[in-house]
């Protein structure tokens, strides 16, 4: 099963939630609507809302809570970006300028203060106590995530348990939601929910390795991203951090020290030093193998969910969150 094959399974679901989304991203406020349209319509690959859906339909729910469910998750995220690209000082972001590059660091933040408590309106709208306590934790482990992540950045010393605290908390966690959420609609057993969360927090986090992957290793255009962002900013995602244990398990100081220097100070001065180091010590293919044990260990939590094409696509979506290139 191809990702057009994957979509084409939720596309009635998912044209539902492009709907809900443009309904609910109404403001009376002129520069609200423009910077959110800009946004949210910038394309995106919708895969928190895609995995929302899926996981619904896969625990056989008949409802329709999932469209909001997903429309909720997709404004959390995106949300997640605005913020984000203001604290990274991103410039680009799916293929165009970045809103804070277009309005400014204020708009962006409080076009973002929309989204998320948007968000909390529609949840009251879904009026389960379940779906609004997950939602309002998830919301509240990102904030923390971001703010830890504010806390490694600079700081060479950053383990690579500490790494991964961060990106479950900021990315791991709100996959988590969404496919936890499909299994709460669906009233099944809290063993079977558990493993709709597992999987979101497995894949969640392959999907982030793989992300930090694509900071050293992409294509901008492609990835519509600007490469070389982290290390610009001194931010010491897997790739760095395990580049520098092996330089300094190999005793190679020089290139240590240069990790150490990039990390510290950020900047991209030395990054064809920095990519060579990387190389060298087989970084990437290190953190490659992390989101692979990741992936699979999503496609194992699959096992409670009946046979059908959702289960088949969530897992063929576990497989694509480390062949991306985009
Ligand atoms: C970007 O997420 C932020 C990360 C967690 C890496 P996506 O890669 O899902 O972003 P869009 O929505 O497709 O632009
Ligand atoms: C993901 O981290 C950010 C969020 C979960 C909000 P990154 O900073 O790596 O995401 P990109 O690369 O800017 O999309
Ligand atoms: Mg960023
Ligand atoms: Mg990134």
């Amino acid at each position: 099963m191809d990702y057009t094959a994957i979509q084409a399974l939720v596309d009635s679901d998912m044209q539902a939630v492009n709907t809900l989304i443009q309904k609910r991203l109404q403001s009376e406020v002129v520069l609200v609507n423009q910077l959110s349209h800009y946004i949210i319509n910038s394309g995106g690959k919708r895969l928190r809302p895609m995995l929302a859906l899926l996981m619904a339909r896969a625990c056989e729910y008949q409802g329709s809570n999932h469209i909001d469910i997903a429309a909720i998750v997709e404004f959390i995220h995106t949300a997640t970006l605005l913020h984000d690209d203001v604290v990274d000082e991103s410039d680009m972001r799916r293929g165009q300028d970045t809103a804070n590059n277009v309005w400014g660091n204020q708009a962006a933040v409080l076009v973002g203060d929309f989204l998320y408590s948007r968000s909390f309106e529609m949840m009251v709208d879904v009026n389960e106590m379940r779906v609004m306590q997950i939602l309002a934790q998830t919301t509240n482990i990102i904030a923390e995530g971001e703010v830890l992540q504010l806390l490694n950045v600079n700081d060479a010393d950053t383990s690579e348990t500490r790494y991964l605290e961060v990106i479950y908390s900021k990315t791991a966690k709100l996959f988590e939601a969404a496919c936890q959420l499909g299994a709460v609609l669906a009233r099944l057993p809290k063993e079977h929910e558990q493993q709709a969360a597992q999987y979101g927090i497995h894949l969640g986090t392959a999907f982030q390795l793989v992300d930090d992957i694509l900071d050293y290793s992409a294509d901008s255009a492609k990835l519509g991203k600007n490469v070389g962002d982290d290390l610009a900013e001194g931010k010491p995602t897997l790739p760095l951090i395990n580049a520098l244990a092996v330089s300094e398990s190999n005793g190679n100081s020089d290139d240590a020290a240069l990790i150490r220097k990039a990390i510290e100070e950020g900047g991209l001065e030395f990054i064809d030093e920095i990519m060579l180091i990387i190389q060298k010590t087989d970084a990437l293919k290190y953190t490659n193998d992390v989101a692979k044990k990741e992936t699979q260990l999503a496609i194992d939590c699959l096992d409670f969910l009946p046979d059908s094409d959702y289960k088949t696509a969530l897992a063929e979506l576990a497989l694509f969150s480390i062949s991306r290139t985009s």
